[in-house]
């Protein structure tokens, strides 16, 4: 572990090159959203989603500088994901990657708009993968779909908008869905009608907290490691393990940030624990620790079998993503 922290080490620092890089090619943009971008970007953070997809696009035969666009462009968008996360209206924290949130610097105008910023110049940047020879626009193409797909209303946006609805569910009122259902256009709908797909087969607390684990945080996780492979050419069987990897390491990554929300020191996560005060719908909450441990775990054998699956994998560069299934669910931060 302590070897792979090395290598996180190394792989964020060359990330944030990137990121440093694309920032400066902005053109035509006030200046104040552009730092707005740059003090949630270059605030540090584990860079796992950029590592991730550089780890799967290299397990597949591309080199990191084959994908840095791509690495920078899912930063940018989890770093939106982040700033919104923590406006007042949503999460309501002060504290972000060790600093004061976005909004508390700059306010919540130019927080909702550098969040903004950062998810159109995602996709910016994310296409410009199409100027790299050894990928061209074609994949590009395709990493971009499945950011916006994973990144969209089908994946994150969909997960944060149950886990904000979710609030107050397990003392049998949700706050939120109780001031929709009082207005007028919304009288007689149950608050399921706000929390769930219409095609959810099951409606409960631990369906609901299954749908937003798995959108909310494991839909961007996903996004990263699919676009890595997509990136490489990666297709059919394999392109559905490397997905079975990705969906149970990005489940067991929201897991422990339940666990650590309860168990760790602000100082120690960078951010504030909110989830108490907020009353969320958590594994923590619902299972207890010892059984939401008990479920990271179980996620990591079943990304562990979906590794070793991979046919058309260069078998040799598969342990940054067996080390990091494992930090994801060892970490302490
Ligand atoms: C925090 O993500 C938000 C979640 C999806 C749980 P990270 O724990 O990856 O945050 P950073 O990027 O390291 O700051
Ligand atoms: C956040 O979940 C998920 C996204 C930002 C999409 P949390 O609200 O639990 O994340 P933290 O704990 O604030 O980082
Ligand atoms: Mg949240
Ligand atoms: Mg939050
Ligand atoms: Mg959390």
């Amino acid at each position: 572990m302590e070897n792979f922290k090395k290598y996180l080490t190394k792989k964020a620092s060359v990330v944030e090159k990137g990121l440093a890089k694309h920032i400066k090619q902005i053109k035509n943009a006030p200046q104040i959203v552009i730092d707005a971008m740059a003090y949630s970007l270059n605030a540090g953070g584990k860079r796992v989603r950029p590592i991730l997809l550089m780890a799967a696009a290299e397990a597949f035969g591309l080199k990191n500088a084959d994908v840095m666009p791509a690495a920078c462009a899912v930063e940018m968008l989890h770093t939106y994901s982040l700033i919104h996360d923590d406006l007042p209206s949503m999460d309501n924290d002060d504290l972000r990657r060790g600093k004061p949130t976005n909004h508390k610097i700059f306010g919540e105008d130019l927080a909702l708009l550098a969040g903004d910023s950062l998810l159109t110049y995602a996709f910016q940047t994310v296409l410009k993968n199409g100027e790299i020879k050894s990928v061209g626009y074609e994949k590009a193409a395709k990493a971009a779909y499945a950011l916006s797909y994973y990144g969209g209303v089908s994946g994150m946006i969909g997960g944060q908008v149950a886990d904000v609805y979710a609030e107050g569910i397990l003392e049998g009122k949700s706050k939120r869905a109780a001031l929709l259902t009082a207005t007028k256009y919304f009288k007689g709908k149950s608050p399921k009608y706000f929390l769930l797909p219409a095609e959810a087969k099951e409606v409960s607390a631990s369906a609901l907290l299954t749908y937003i684990h798995k959108n909310k945080t494991g839909a961007l996780i996903t996004a990263a490691v699919e676009m890595g492979a997509l990136l490489a050419g990666v297709k059919d069987n394999d392109l559905k393990n490397i997905r079975k990897y990705a969906e149970a390491i990005g489940f067991a990554f929201q897991v422990v940030d339940d666990i650590l929300d309860v168990t760790a020191t602000k100082k120690q996560l960078g951010k504030s624990n909110s989830d108490a005060a907020n009353k969320k719908l958590t594994y923590a909450t619902l299972y207890g620790i010892e059984e939401s441990k008990k479920a990271a775990l179980k996620s990591l054998k079943q990304a562990n079998a979906a590794l070793s699956a991979l046919k058309t994998a260069d078998k040799t560069k598969l342990k940054p993503l067996y080390d990091m299934a494992e930090f994801i669910v060892a970490r302490s931060y």
